[in-house]
């Protein structure tokens, strides 16, 4: 088989997502692996989580680049082309990235949203859903453009509003259905042509 795609994930917390990506890419034949978790909060639990699992980590926190947004991003982009990253997915990773990162990643950026996109952009999902009264929810996995949550979408999967739900017992039904999700959409997009990888700027 060929060589499995050099994925990086992105992540500001838990890294349940990542860790659904981890286990997935533990098989051989799956075409891609996770070379590295990066973060941008040194306290992210995902990172402990990560480096449990023998997973490469990189804090890079943005605190000290205060307004600087395009000099973190290009700490963040040194460090992926550094562990020779083919594929980012972020995955939980709150931070809005400027035209400069998502140019330079363009066609090999990923991101998971819990929500079934167009509907829903943004925070808050759970709570807007059921506010709305809502009978389907569920997330989207989308190729990263300037625009939020507006990326073409590669991956979608529903699940029912019960009666009585809470945003927390939503959450948690959406988010199994995004640890099912995301593996599926990463291997259809490692399995395939990427677009050529960012050269050094
Ligand atoms: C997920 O709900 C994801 O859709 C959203 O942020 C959450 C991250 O959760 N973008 P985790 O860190 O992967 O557990």
């Amino acid at each position: 088989m060929t060589a499995k795609r050099r994925t990086a994930v992105l992540i500001s917390g838990r890294g349940s997502n990542m860790v659904a990506l981890a286990e997935a890419s533990a098989d051989p034949r799956y075409p891609a692996e996770i070379v590295l978790v990066l973060s941008n909060r040194p306290d992210a639990a995902g990172l402990a989580t990560a480096a449990a699992r023998g997973i490469p980590t990189i804090a890079i926190d943005h605190r000290p680049f205060g307004r600087d947004r395009a000099a973190h991003e290009a700490a963040v982009d040194a460090a992926l082309r550094a562990h020779g990253v083919e594929i980012v997915c972020l995955a939980g990773y709150l931070r809005l990235l400027s035209p400069f990162l998502v140019s330079r990643w363009s066609g090999r950026m990923l991101n998971i949203h819990p929500s079934l996109l167009p509907d829903y952009k943004g925070l808050h999902t759970h709570e807007r859903v059921l506010a709305a009264g809502e009978t389907r929810h569920g997330c989207t996995v989308h190729l990263v453009t300037e625009d939020l949550d507006s990326g073409p979408i590669l991956a979608q999967a529903d699940v029912p509003v019960l009666p009585g739900d809470t945003p927390e017992g939503l959450s948690a039904r959406v988010l199994e259905a995004e640890h099912a999700l995301y593996p599926r959409a990463l291997a259809a997009l490692a399995s395939g042509p990427l677009p050529s990888a960012p050269p050094a700027p």
